[in-house]
């Protein structure tokens, strides 16, 4: 599908007359705009989940209910636009740390960072989320999809290692974990990944 899709944008790109200036000019903005779209669409629902924004209401419900501590290190796996990470740092005194593959939002939400002043609590790595070690997380917050979740599960409880670590997980759940705290109507759950598997 992306190679269809960016072939036809270099077929309409070469087949447009060269004469024409204004003509070029528009292959190359389409030519441009499939390149982003490719990056920006296909790329994170090929790795694990499309962009999807959280709502603010939502974004607020998710900060609250994991019950964040001042000096605690907060990880949005798929930070997307960094709304949950720039929240997280300016309201409620933690360290954010994003992880996105897609290379347009992490330069929007690296953009925002810097104009709220927020770089010494927040930052956003551009990475597969699968290739980040999180051991300095206290608190993991995921959005994503419920067989990306399932990939990330046994990662989880390997990698979180802080005393007090807990998972929160918007719309999609984790099997075989206890959830500590849930917001049902929003779908908000709260976990402490399973301390059996851990030790394992
Ligand atoms: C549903 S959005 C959630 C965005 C943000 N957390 C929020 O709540 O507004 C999922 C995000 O995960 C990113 N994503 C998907 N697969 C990824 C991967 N393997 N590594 C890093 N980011 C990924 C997508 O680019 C997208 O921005």
């Amino acid at each position: 599908m992306i190679i269809a899709g960016l072939s036809a944008a270099v077929i309409l790109t070469l087949s447009v007359p060269t004469n024409s200036s204004m003509a070029l000019i528009l292959s190359w903005i389409v030519l441009l705009v499939a390149v982003i779209t490719t990056v920006s669409v296909m790329l994170p629902e090929v790795k694990g989940a499309p962009w999807v924004p959280t709502s603010s209401k939502i974004v607020n419900k998710v900060l609250a209910i994991a019950e964040l501590k001042p000096g605690e290190v907060l990880y949005d796996l798929g930070s997307g636009d960094g709304r949950i990470v720039i929240a997280a740092a300016r309201d409620f005194g933690v360290r954010a740390v994003g992880i996105e593959i897609d290379p347009f939002r992490v330069f929007y939400s690296r953009l925002r960072i810097s104009l709220l002043h927020l770089q010494d609590k927040a930052r956003i790595v551009r990475a597969n989320f699968f290739d980040i070690q999180l051991g300095e997380a206290d608190v993991v917050v995921l959005y994503l999809l419920q067989q990306t979740n399932n990939k990330l599960q046994r990662k989880l409880e390997r990698e979180l290692i802080k005393p007090n670590y807990r998972v929160v997980s918007v719309v999609w759940k984790f099997e075989g974990w206890e959830v500590i705290r849930c917001d049902d109507k929003e779908m908000i759950y709260v976990y402490k990944p399973r301390s059996e598997t851990k030790s394992a």
